[in-house]
């Protein structure tokens, strides 16, 4: 069974069909999601949070990032992979942002790459394309810029929706992929999705968008006051506590391990 590939993503939004996106940053959950039948997996540089322990995505580097994303690729089997780019690895010049792709599809194996911002990075989303690096874009609260924004809020409210769409149709038409929608009004999201031919993949957009995305930390409960877009779908947090406090009864009273876990 082959790789989901960036056309059948195309095709996709062509039948009406949406798609989940979810993060990844080990072997072990890729293969849990590729399994699942999740076609896209994307390694967020939001692993300066949930794996490195960071409160902003900012200190990550690429050295961070390379290892899991071959991670990743080694887990899975069908899903799309795609390498976010770290803060500062791509938005001082279109080489630059190409010496970085390459470095995630050369050592690590990922598929494609996503970048944060419109039209300040076009002539890095051209020279990637022409260089057949498939490129999602990221739009909307894009947290490398959270010190520009003064903090994690709705992006796209009034005058700045006509600003993020034409961010959006200037993407696509330097050859961007699909294009992240992230904390944006699900009116501007739906207008968005319905004047571009490539997906959108949306992240407290709403509902209209192509396809949705979240962090798997926060859907899955591990998350302390996941943000009010996230829908928790499991509490890991309480199974994993659970877990290590039975364990640790266990070991305390010699109930493990028992003859079964031993060799003769
Ligand atoms: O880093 C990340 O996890 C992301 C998604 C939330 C889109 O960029
Ligand atoms: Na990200």
């Amino acid at each position: 069974d082959r790789r989901v590939t960036v056309r059948d993503l195309a095709a996709a939004k062509d039948r009406g069909e949406k798609w989940p996106m979810l993060t990844a940053y080990d072997a072990m959950t890729a293969r849990v999601f590729d399994a699942a039948g999740v076609p896209v997996l994307l390694v967020g540089d939001s692993a300066a949070m949930v794996v490195y322990g960071y409160d902003s995505t900012l200190p990550v580097t690429v050295a961070d990032l390379l290892p899991l994303t071959a991670a990743v690729v080694r887990g899975s089997r069908r899903a799309l992979v795609v390498a976010d780019l770290p803060f500062a690895s791509y938005q001082a010049s279109p080489s630059q942002a190409l010496a970085t792709a390459a470095r995630f599809l050369k050592e690590a194996g990922a598929h494609a790459v996503k970048l944060e911002g419109g039209r300040r990075v076009l002539p890095q989303v051209e020279l990637l394309v022409s260089a057949g690096v498939p490129v999602m874009g990221h739009l909307g609260l894009t947290p490398q810029s959270v010190n520009a924004f003064g903090g994690y809020r709705v992006q796209g409210r009034g005058q700045s929706g006509d600003e993020l769409m034409a961010d959006a149709k200037d993407l696509e038409r330097a050859g961007a992929f699909a294009v992240v929608l992230e904390c944006v009004p699900a009116e501007l999201a739906e207008r968005v999705t319905a004047s571009l031919s490539i997906p959108t993949v949306g992240i407290g957009a709403g509902p209209a968008t192509d396809a949705q995305v979240l962090v798997w930390q926060d859907m899955m409960g591990l998350t302390r006051d996941p943000a009010r877009f996230v829908k928790t779908y499991a509490d890991l947090d309480a199974e994993l506590t659970r877990a290590a406090h039975s364990f640790a009864a266990d070991v305390a009273s010699g109930a493990f391990p028992g003859p079964e876990h031993g060799y003769r």
